[in-house]
């Protein structure tokens, strides 16, 4: 092999760029350098012939050989970094695990469908109920604040009424003024405080949710729990219309074996006020352990919406009366499926859980 020279440099740039490119992996480019670089490569000829020149010449040759094999050096370097990634790419394609292959393969669990829970179904049943009684669905927030949830209810600040509802505290800003709501009667504020705004008067709504009491969990109460609340106000609403729709609620959903009756109780935001009970639907009125031997089951409050909550929303009561009620969703399941306990509700045993899909 000739001599190589300076005239020929930009050739060898050239096919030292290809012999780069060209490099498949990571050790042929470290063969490929060791090459277009080593001790007997043109690069390195090129460099020790420079001691031949004059020192004039010798710097200008020095400086373009130099950039020469910068150019070089810097594609190695280039080329090294793409190299790296694929393999990199190639190595997590391999080390891939599809656990879905590993259970199909080996374990070969029987797959079973889920379903939803028996909350979830009855409310949807309840709501199935009260839409075909003309009702419309509305819902409201879980953490409400003390004017939702009592105030506006006709429950003022340490009124002796505020025992009713042990309540759990958020603690944002002042302390008891946050709260998880007890009840789903705020609801019925949210649903007035808008229908004034927009001027959407009547309403004829139902509002399911989840509602939370600092009580000790037992055969019939949770501390987290669901209730349905329905609201009608419209002009010339009556007692007569709510005891109606109770009745006709209970035959709808529980059977038309099961009746209701309403007995004379108090809620701040209802007057007057009753309770609402059923035929124990465990030993259809003959009594039982789970109904007290008294062969009814309470299931909800209601009453004539209070003049005071009319006034606290803006609702003119020389037009507009109304009724409003409160009932559990849990205690709607636990009757309709007899189920003696209902902490099973929360338990989350898959055996209790399957009886309901
Ligand atoms: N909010 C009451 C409770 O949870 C029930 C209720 C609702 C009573 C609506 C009257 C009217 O105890």
């Amino acid at each position: 092999m000739s001599k190589p020279t300076l005239d020929q440099l930009e050739e060898l740039v050239a096919q030292a760029l290809s012999r780069i490119e060209a490099c498949a992996n990571g050790d042929e480019l470290t063969a490929c350098e060791a090459e277009v670089h080593g001790k007997r490569s043109a690069f390195t000829q090129l460099q020790r012939s420079l001691g031949e020149l004059e020192p004039e010449a010798r710097r200008e040759a020095g400086s373009t050989l130099q950039s020469a094999r910068r150019r070089v050096l810097d594609a190695y370097a280039r080329r090294e970094g793409v190299l790296a990634e694929g393999e990199r790419q190639a190595q997590y394609e391999a080390d891939r695990l599809d656990l879905g292959d590993v259970v199909a393969a080996h374990v070969r669990l029987p797959l079973r469908a889920g379903h939803p829970g028996i909350i979830a179904t009855t409310q949807a049943t309840l709501e199935d109920v009260f839409v075909g009684m003309g009702f419309t669905i509305a819902d409201g927030p879980q953490i409400e604040t003390d004017w939702y949830n009592f105030e506006a209810l006709n429950i003022p600040p340490a009124h002796p009424a505020r025992g009713m509802w042990d309540t759990f505290y958020v603690e944002l800003g002042e302390p008891e003024t946050v709260l998880l709501r007890t009840h789903t009667s705020p609801t019925q504020i949210h649903l007035m405080e808008e229908a004034v705004a927009n001027d959407t008067l009547p309403i004829h709504a139902v509002m399911p949710g989840r509602c939370f009491r600092r009580d000790t969990p037992d055969a019939r109460h949770l501390a987290a729990f669901h209730q349905i609340e329905g609201l009608v106000v419209d002009e010339g609403i009556t007692f007569a219309d709510l005891a109606g729709v109770i009745e006709k609620f209970t035959k709808e959903y529980f059977g038309p074996e099961i009746t209701s009756r309403l007995r004379p109780a108090y809620f701040p935001f209802t007057e007057p006020s009753a309770e609402f009970e059923i035929t124990c639907t465990l030993c259809r009125g003959a009594g039982c352990r789970t109904c007290s031997q008294t062969g009814w089951i309470e299931l909800g409050g209601c009453g004539m919406v209070d003049p005071a909550v009319f006034a606290a929303v803006g609702i003119d009561t020389s037009r507009y009366s109304g009724f409003a009620f409160g009932f559990g969703i849990d205690r709607c399941a636990q009757m309709r499926h007899g189920i003696a306990d209902m902490r099973a509700i929360a338990d989350n045993d898959v055996r209790f859980l399957e009886q309901f899909s």
